[in-house]
């Protein structure tokens, strides 16, 4: 069974994307409708691309939690809407039905009221893969607290600096996380963190690794002791607030140029349309299918695709706390056979590393289930396509490449499994709503095919961002001020000869590693922290596995004789300040950075260095010493 908007043909496609650029307000008011709302709205979009101020379906009143629970109570109360698999293959999965999950959100929705938390409120979220993230998640969504999850792996420095950012005014953790034959203290890193964050009055924890953890008297209190309270208060209805399509529905950090990373703003009526209706279409989901989803929820792909899109969609969403490679490298595949799942989303970095298992993992394996397959995350290569469609769809199953990002909401470019034709390598496609321009440097639009530049898009589309938390204009001067009335996405594109996207990476300084957005200035400022480091610069490089490494040239005092241990150090140091995931892959010891004579660093230079491109530096002659170069091509780490 399909849902009444979904695409179901080349020709239909033509049609919706046509009619949504001719008349978007007409296009989005008919598939808006086919949503809950206490009220509707009017009109259907205000927008300028100037302030910028974006309002989709203004006045309109709704609580996303009656779209993906309440309202499928009737005819899918019993069936799954999350799975659960655990970290450990040996022990058991849990499942929840749509019913089941209702009574658990309203329930913790009560524990969060009981707790001091309202409308409004800002909270943190820093926990594993466990049900209870998801429930957290949709308790806030329910009383209309605004909820800020923070990815697993960041530092207690990184959490502080979010929860300052958004002046949250609770966390919500558990004692540890699973991961692999890893515990991952959680509980103790927030501890850490919130000597730094006096706005933070109730920190939740919920019970998992049963890892000893500190309670802090007045401050800390147990999810499973708050839950028997609300069971002795005896009602377990929690109505869902009625929110302004407008109103803020969460906040999630990310990366940018700068050191510091920006708290991205999504509201509840637009987001709710473009994550449902792009899941929808994207992936062609079909009524009783399970979709695993392998992101984790402290990143869009999991808010949107593990829990926005499939529940509001009525889908069986698989959430799986582990890692790909433990037990074994036939992790994923074990539960897609456990689960039979249909819909399998992942990102090309870990299609690479299991790539690299070879073929045993997959021996035995029943993946038959399958119906589509995507990814998302990062410009997948060639051979890493081939390998996903021959081995894991057999050729079977469409894959879309679907390329999007935190700011957008949800897929803007990709092809709709086995309706719009795949091209390896390429996203394709723009969604209805969605109408990229390719413009030079100096914002002159690249009209035609066959065309490279930097991609913008020009009308708003239901799930665009609205602002960066607490500072408005940043978010002006990040995406809106570059090129004129285009939102820019900081991303370089090629459109081939009949008008296919493929998107080529970051033109600005933003890697991206494994999939995570990571600032270079970020991992500069966390590696000047070490008392020994004078000076520092952070480019890419093409990995094998993570799509992007980490580079670090640094300059340094007092070295230890034994290079190995100032790197060390110096790991030691960038996991503190941001997290294990930005600890340079590479760290070169320089004498001397390549600078202008204005001082500033020409990474052009370091970037070809690192990527192993000893010639053609280009253009050194406006270098302060240009005899540095030599030095660092010498030193090079290969
Ligand atoms: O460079 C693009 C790349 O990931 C960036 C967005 O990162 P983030 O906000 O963390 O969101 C990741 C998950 C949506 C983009 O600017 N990117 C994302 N998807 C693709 C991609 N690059 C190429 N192809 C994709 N399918």
């Amino acid at each position: 069974m399909f849902t009444p908007y979904q695409i179901r043909s080349i020709e239909q496609y033509q049609l919706d994307y046509a009619q949504s650029v001719e008349k978007p307000e007409e296009f989005w008011g008919n598939i808006a409708e086919h949503f809950v709302w206490r009220k509707k709205w009017d009109p259907v979009l205000n927008w300028n691309f100037k302030e910028p101020n974006i309002e989709w379906f203004p006045g309109a009143k709704l609580n996303i939690t009656e779209n993906c629970l309440d309202r499928h109570l009737p005819a899918l109360g019993d069936q799954p809407a999350l799975v659960f698999e655990p970290n450990d293959p040996k022990d058991d999965h849990r499942v929840l039905t749509y019913k089941e999950l209702h009574f658990k959100v309203m329930q913790f929705a009560n524990v969060l009221k009981n707790n001091g938390i309202k409308k409004g409120d800002r909270v943190c979220l820093y926990m594993g893969m466990v049900p209870e993230l998801a429930i957290a998640v949709l308790a806030c969504a329910r009383i209309g607290a605004v909820h800020s999850v923070i990815f697993g792996g960041f530092s207690a420095q990184s959490i502080a600096d979010r929860i300052q950012d958004a002046q949250a005014c609770a966390v919500i953790t558990q004692d540890g996380a699973l991961r692999g034959n890893k515990i991952i203290p959680l509980k103790s890193v927030v501890d850490d963190a919130l000597m730094a964050c006096p706005t933070v009055q109730r920190v939740i924890v919920a019970t998992h690794a049963r890892v000893p953890v500190s309670m802090l008297k007045g401050r800390d209190c147990w999810w499973e002791d708050e839950i028997k309270k609300v069971e002795t208060q005896g009602n377990p209805f929690c109505p869902a607030e009625e929110m302004d399509a407008e109103d803020l529905l969460f906040i999630l950090y990310t990366s940018g140029s700068t050191g510091k990373p920006k708290g991205v703003v999504h509201t509840c009526g637009g987001y709710m349309v473009w994550a449902n209706y792009t899941f929808v279409n994207v992936f062609q989901y079909q009524r009783g299918w399970t979709h695993f989803c392998t992101a984790d929820i402290g990143w869009i792909t999991g808010h949107t695709y593990i829990l926005y899109g499939p529940l509001s969609a009525g889908a069986t969403s698989l959430m799986f706390e582990g890692i790909p490679t433990w037990p074994d490298a036939g992790r994923f595949w074990d539960i897609v056979e456990k689960h039979h799942v249909e819909l399998f989303y992942t990102a090309p970095t870990a299609i690479r590393s299991l790539m690299a298992f070879g073929d045993a993992p997959l021996t035995g394996k029943k993946l038959n289930s399958l119906k589509v397959l995507g990814t998302v995350g990062e410009p997948i290569n060639q051979e890493a396509w081939h390998w996903y469609d021959d081995r894991i769809g057999a050729n079977q199953c469409p894959i879309v490449d679907t390329w999007w990002q935190t700011e957008t909401g949800g897929i803007l470019i990709s092809n709709l499994a086995g309706v719009t034709p795949s091209k390896p390598t390429f996203a394709t496609y723009p969604l209805p709503g969605v109408q990229p321009v390719l413009v030079d440097e100096n914002g002159v639009e690249l009209e035609g095919n066959n065309v490279s530049g930097n991609l913008c898009i020009k009308f708003p589309w239901p799930g665009i961002l609205r602002t960066t938390y607490g500072d408005h204009e940043r978010c002006r001067q990040t995406y809106f001020s570059t090129y004129d009335n285009l939102y820019f996405t900081g991303d370089g594109c090629l459109r081939d000869e009949e008008g296919r996207y493929r998107i080529t990476g970051r033109v600005d300084d933003v890697l991206n590693v494994s999939g995570h957005r990571i600032g270079t200035a970020e991992v500069e400022n966390a590696i000047n922290r070490h008392a020994g480091v004078v000076e520092s610069a952070v480019v890419g490089y093409p990995h094998p596995i993570k799509g992007q490494g980490i580079y670090a040239y640094v300059i340094f005092n007092g070295m230890h004789e034994d290079e190995e241990l100032t790197r060390q150090d110096i790991h030691q140091t960038v996991a503190r300040i941001i997290g294990s995931i930005a600890k340079p892959d590479k760290i070169q010891f320089v004498e001397g950075l390549p600078k202008t004579r204005s001082g500033k660093i020409m990474r052009r230079i370091l970037r070809k260095i690192a990527e192993g491109e000893l010639e053609n530096l280009g253009d050194t002659s406006t270098l302060l010493d240009p005899s540095v170069v030599a030095d660092i091509q010498q030193g090079r780490l290969v």
